[in-house]
């Protein structure tokens, strides 16, 4: 039996990851929701019947007093310990402006500010929140849900000039993972930047053409590119990578095939 808490819930990857945890009943599974009101689709999930494997918890990432009160309840359930944190909660929003594409110098520092807080010091504050039960847990993984469209071989490749301030918070994330690595693999921790590949969430949906234009640059570069995938492959994927990471190889950055093919 497994504990994991997978943050930014409500929908998207973290829906699924969710719907395919739970699907185990010997897992319990913590998600977690910026407003219940709102995460209609959880309740949904058969795992949510009472009695069940789901939990709904209320916290947004950048406030750290909503986690700490999200780690005492999952505490309360679990006996003080966690296996699993899947950190994918963001701020996504595909195909925004590049650094020299705003309008004003003030818009582009709140760009770059607004991705940092929630993408890069959202997540450090999760990790903090949920580390004392990390410690105490047997599984001892933290996973950080990342992109491709942070690693500078590929934004050179295939010239990704915009998504600036997501790519960036997205950078500085991986070496989140790197930091608290260096720090905790000598108590066996694991953790480790996941990125999902390119995944027909509500992200995509936002704006067809910008994902038309990125699909063609994305077949370009890498011609085997079929399009996005579902939530289900990959999600699915995602999971065997985590499964079969090590200590070893603690705070790498690595995609859903568990290497730097991002697609
Ligand atoms: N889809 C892709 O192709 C793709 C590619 C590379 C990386 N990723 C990464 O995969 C992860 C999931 O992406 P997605 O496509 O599923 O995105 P999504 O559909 O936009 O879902 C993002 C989730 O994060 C939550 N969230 C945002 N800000 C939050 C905050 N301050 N506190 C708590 N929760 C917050 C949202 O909550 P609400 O529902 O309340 O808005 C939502 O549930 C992200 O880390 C993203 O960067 C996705």
């Amino acid at each position: 039996m497994a504990s994991y808490v997978v943050t930014g819930a409500a929908r998207g990857i973290g829906l699924e990851y969710v719907a395919q945890l739970s699907a185990d009943a010997n897992n319990t599974v913590f998600a977690l929701v910026r407003n219940k009101a709102t995460a209609t689709r959880l309740e949904s999930l058969p795992g949510n019947l009472p009695g069940n494997n789901i939990t709904i918890l209320e916290a947004d990432v950048t406030d750290p007093k909503a986690l700490e009160n999200a780690a005492k309840a999952v505490s309360g359930v679990t006996g003080g310990k966690l296996d699993y944190l899947i950190n994918n909660a963001a701020l996504v929003k595909i195909g925004g402006p590049g650094l020299t594409q705003f309008t004003n110098p003030d818009d582009l520092e709140k760009e770059l500010l607004d991705y940092f807080r929630t993408n890069t010091v959202g997540t450090v504050h999760c990790i903090n929140a949920f580390l004392p039960l990390l410690q105490m847990g047997s599984v001892k993984k933290v996973i950080t849900i990342t992109t491709g469209g942070a690693d500078t071989e590929f934004v050179l490749k295939a010239k990704h000039m915009g998504s600036a301030g997501y790519s960036i918070s997205k950078a500085a994330v991986n070496m989140v993972v790197a930091k608290y690595a260096a720090q905790f693999k000598s108590e066996g921790f694991v953790f480790l930047a996941l990125s999902p590949g390119f995944v027909d969430t509500s992200t995509l949906k936002a704006a067809p053409e910008t994902v038309k234009g990125i699909s063609k640059t994305l077949t370009q570069i890498t011609p085997a590119f079929k399009g996005a995938m579902t939530p289900q492959q990959s999600v699915k994927l995602q999971l065997e990578v985590i499964y079969r990471w090590t200590v070893e190889d603690t705070g790498a950055f690595v995609s859903h095939h568990g290497n730097k093919a991002w697609l």
